[in-house]
């Protein structure tokens, strides 16, 4: 059997810890090239998962493969996307899709003229809670969804490696990093309506204070240049509001991670997930005590990339939906900045 090959862009910490091992357990695919601005970086990874090329070119690792996985800081997503695109190469990038709208639309023409796939990876789909929520909510259990509540929620947790906190490298912090899975999912839950307004407001005071109290590691405040905790509220065309909000840093009793929807005939919350309803003349709250396909989420995504480059299944991902999520993310920092509600108009 020929095997679907695959190069890795970004031989950082969720290339080495989630995705080279996700793809080992498929064995359509093989990774067969890597590269990093840090070719030490990508040699370490090339001998200890016994990788065949290291890259130092990026045309070059593209005229060797058939997909390439984007697993750069947020800044170089786009740009490696749409040249992998344009050399005829599949293409699943890390999230968020890219720093901005204006990106994501490049992202998508270079997809639709090539005809490749463009998927990101927005793994919270993949959680069997995720996809038993998705099929609860398609049935019409819970009618038309009318209010969601996101809440990505950490308690003094800033990630204290890598470049989340660099506003060039991101684009932002906690709402691009974290908020934009429990936003994304949120939106494929409910049918992908587009945003049209949002209103936001960004802080980043606690992580600029001294000494910091933070569970993941040492910020210094100096450097610190993103926003740790965001609020927002979005207006969906389908008529549906979203209350977001997302922290890093939070002065909170303990994380919280969750997604509640309020539907014209009942509710549903994600994380745990329980269904919420009015019937025979009682309130009921049904707790789910089995799920089916208990598999691990990055080995489903990278399962279902693979087939997709394949032929054999349609994406679970509509390019535009990300980028509904971009939109949204770009337009809460720009609401943050002028202190007032954003139009989306794209
Ligand atoms: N899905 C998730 O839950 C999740 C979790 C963490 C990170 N991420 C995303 O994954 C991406 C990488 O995050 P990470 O934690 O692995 O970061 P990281 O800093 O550990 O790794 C990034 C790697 O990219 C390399 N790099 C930087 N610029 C490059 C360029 N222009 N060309 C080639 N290589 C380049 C760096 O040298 C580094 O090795 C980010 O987009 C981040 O948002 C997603």
């Amino acid at each position: 059997m020929t095997k679907l090959k695959i190069g890795i862009l970004g031989t950082g910490e969720i290339a080495k810890g989630r995705h080279i091992p996700a793809f080992h357990h498929v064995k359509e695919a093989s990774i067969t090239a890597v590269m990093d601005i840090n070719e030490e970086r990508a040699q370490n990874v090339a001998n200890t998962f016994n990788i065949e090329h290291v890259c130092t070119d990026l045309g070059d690792m593209l005229g060797k493969i058939d997909a390439l996985l984007i697993t750069t800081p947020n800044k170089f997503h786009a740009p490696a996307a749409i040249q992998a695109l344009n050399a005829g190469v599949h293409v699943m990038c890390e999230k968020p899709m890219a720093l901005n709208t204006k990106e994501c639309e490049d992202m998508i023409a270079a997809a639709e003229k090539s005809c490749k796939v463009l998927t990101i990876a927005y793994h919270y789909r993949f959680m069997k809670e995720a996809r038993a929520a998705k099929r609860i909510i398609a049935s019409g259990e819970i009618g038309e969804p009318l209010v969601i509540r996101i809440k990505a929620m950490r308690r003094r947790k800033v990630p204290g490696w890598g470049v989340f906190t660099n506003r060039d490298l991101q684009g932002g912090g906690t709402l691009i990093d974290y908020g934009c899975h429990l936003l994304d999912l949120a939106l494929w839950l409910t049918g992908s309506s587009k945003p049209t307004e949002v209103s936001g407001t960004t802080y980043n005071h606690v992580s600029r204070q001294k000494d910091l109290v933070n569970e993941w590691g040492t910020i210094n405040p100096a450097t610190f240049e993103v926003e740790d905790h965001a609020t927002a509220f979005i207006r969906l065309e389908s008529g549906a509001t979203v209350m977001l909000e997302t922290s890093w840093a939070a002065n909170i009793f303990q994380d919280e991670e969750t997604i509640s929807i309020s539907g014209t005939k009942g509710g549903l919350d994600v994380f745990p997930l329980r269904v919420n309803k009015a019937e025979n003349g009682v309130l009921l709250n049904s707790d789910v005590t089995w799920m089916p396909e208990d598999r691990p989420f990055e080995i489903l995504q990278a399962e279902h990339f693979v087939q997709c480059c394949l032929g054999d299944c349609v994406p679970l991902f509509d390019a535009y939906e990300s980028m509904f999520v971009s939109s949204i993310i770009e337009s809460v920092y720009e609401s943050a900045k002028i202190g007032r509600s954003v139009q989306i108009k794209r």
